[in-house]
């Protein structure tokens, strides 16, 4: 019996060595493809050593920073521990660490903000330029050298495909029993050959479940076991369950006039607290038969698939706290029938997305009255996170929701703001804003009916009259033939200052 029963190829097993040895092969300036998808199947070893070895140069007065591409989030242990000590110069597509957001905003750290379904097709067409290494978490490799992904797919199939040299960490805390429930599609082309992608239900398999990898490139094996981020979900707060309340109660509305079927359509559904809530008011709720295309799969839809509310899901990533871990673990067998895990080119392609009609459900940090959404950047110059599939779906969806608190830091910002101080979505892929105010329905209306509705239904009682004044006085202005212009009303200098009084006063 082997020592390393999660690798059978022989010639690959030759290969294993230390995280230290493995991280030296890595070079100052190389182009760095990471696994990695919302906390999970993200290398834990490689990069932690890799930030040592770094620190190392640094110490001795060498120059030494690599770019770092994922699928999305990372954890601690990579975008921290690399952040941390100065060595990633440039970062791509989607982030939420505190270091890599703080060094960003400082100016230390470049950071490219594109649309997760754009990164694979970017790097084939050479946008980016050449990807030097791949470190790729994998739960397994087999005889004939095909690899068993781990708990996201994210970009791997790319940088195993384009890498130069390819570095795998096989994680032996990953279940071995995720076998069989990816779906990695190898027949995308680049244009003009580009083919249909032939999915047309969620559950559609149009792959194969291991990823491919030329044994001749893998320069380095190391083996690990270590457990993902998943980090634990507080229960949803007052806010959260009353957004969720009122998308219930307006998908009711929807399947009553004839709009959506009894069993909806897939959802795609954000990460955190306030899709937290939705989904757990759908589990409450009465529509059957539900589904999901979507991102990630987090514990709100797992209870659903175990309650049978939802019957199928499709994702590229699993991001589970430990208790539902548990629970997946204990009944694999049952959840690889009702998961598949896609590359984020396929779980995000808008092509499948339109076609599907996908419900999608995504989290903001502030809307203006016109429909205008920003989801990352605070104050408009301060990124937070990154738009991560968010465009991907807006755009596309059958139905295009974003959702958020009317108001953030203990009440003193409006998250419904006259002109958005950063635009992510624009007005025309925003059809349904959602505060705990109420839910303000933009299909069919033009810009003015818009402002009304985004007012009255969204705003924070604190904050609608001035909103109200603004929109008042904007339309006087375009009226008085004095430059304003009555489709889109606006001040321009107070659009620009209702931010601004923040950053001077603490209060909008
Ligand atoms: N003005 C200033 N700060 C604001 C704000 C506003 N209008 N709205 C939110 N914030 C701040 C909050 O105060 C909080 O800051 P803190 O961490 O210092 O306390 C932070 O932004 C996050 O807000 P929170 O209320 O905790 O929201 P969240 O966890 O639901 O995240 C987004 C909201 C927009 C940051 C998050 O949904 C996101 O990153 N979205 C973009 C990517 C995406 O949509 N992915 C899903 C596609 S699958």
């Amino acid at each position: 019996m082997s020592h390393h029963p999660r690798i059978a190829h022989a010639g690959l097993r030759a290969k294993i060595m230390s995280a230290d040895a493995a991280a030296a092969l890595i070079r100052h300036g190389d182009n760095v493809g990471m696994s990695g998808f919302t906390g999970a199947g993200y290398p834990k070893v490689i990069p932690q050593a890799l930030a040592r070895h770094i620190a190392r140069q640094h110490e001795a007065g060498e120059p030494f920073r690599i770019g770092v591409w994922t699928g999305a989030s990372t954890a601690p242990e990579l975008d921290g521990a690399l952040a941390q000590v100065g060595g990633i110069e440039m970062r791509l597509p989607y982030q939420s660490d505190p270091t890599c957001r703080q060094r960003i905003n400082a100016g230390h750290m470049a950071y490219i903000d594109i649309h997760l379904s754009h990164v694979a097709q970017f790097v084939w067409f050479g946008f980016l330029g050449q990807l030097d290494t791949a470190v790729v978490e994998v739960a397994g490799i087999l005889e004939d050298g095909r690899l068993i992904p781990s708990s996201s797919v994210g970009n791997n199939k790319t940088w195993l495909d384009q890498a130069q040299r390819v570095i795998l960490e096989v994680n032996s805390w990953q279940p071995e029993g995720l076998e069989g429930m990816h779906d990695i599609y190898y027949g995308t082309q680049r244009p003009p050959a580009r083919q249909p992608i032939p999915l047309t239900h969620t559950g559609d398999r149009i792959g194969e479940p291991y990823l491919r990898c030329d044994p001749q490139k893998v320069v380095a094996i190391v083996e690990t076991h270590m457990p993902d981020r998943n980090s634990s979900f507080t229960p949803p707060d007052e806010a959260s369950q009353r957004i969720a309340g009122h998308i219930l109660e307006f998908l009711e509305h929807e399947v009553g006039k004839g709009r959506l079927p009894p069993g909806l359509l897939p959802l795609q559904s954000g990460v955190g607290n306030i899709a937290n809530a939705v989904l757990s008011g759908l589990n409450q709720g009465r529509f059957e038969g539900l589904t999901a295309y979507t991102e990630v799969l987090q514990d709100g839809m797992l209870d659903m698939l175990k309650s049978g509310k939802l019957a199928f899901a499709s994702a590229t990533a699993l991001s589970l706290s430990p208790a539902a871990s548990e629970e997946f673990l204990a009944h694999l067998d049952f959840y690889r029938q009702r998961i598949v895990l896609r590359p984020q080119e396929i779980s995000n392609h808008p092509e499948v997305i339109r076609r599907l009609g996908v419900i999608a459900m995504n989290g903001m940090i502030e809307a203006d009255i016109y429909g205008n959404v920003n989801s990352t950047h605070v104050m408009g110059t301060r990124i937070m996170n990154g738009i991560g599939g968010s465009g991907d779906f807006a755009r596309n969806a059958y139905l295009s929701i974003f959702m958020t608190p009317s108001t953030a830091k203990g009440g003193s910002v409006s998250c419904i703001v006259p002109m958005v101080s950063h635009v992510d979505h624009t007005e025309h892929d925003v059809q349904i804003v959602v505060t705990e105010q109420g839910l303000a329905d933009l299909r069919g209306l033009s810009p003015r009916q818009r402002a009304r509705v985004v007012i009255e239904r969204c705003a924070h009682p604190d904050y609608r009259p001035a909103l109200q004044d603004y929109l008042e006085r904007a339309e006087a202005l375009g009226r008085s033939g004095h430059g304003g212009g009555l489709h889109t009303p606006h001040l321009l200098d107070e659009a620009l200052s209702w931010h601004a009084r923040y950053e001077r006063t603490g209060k909008m």
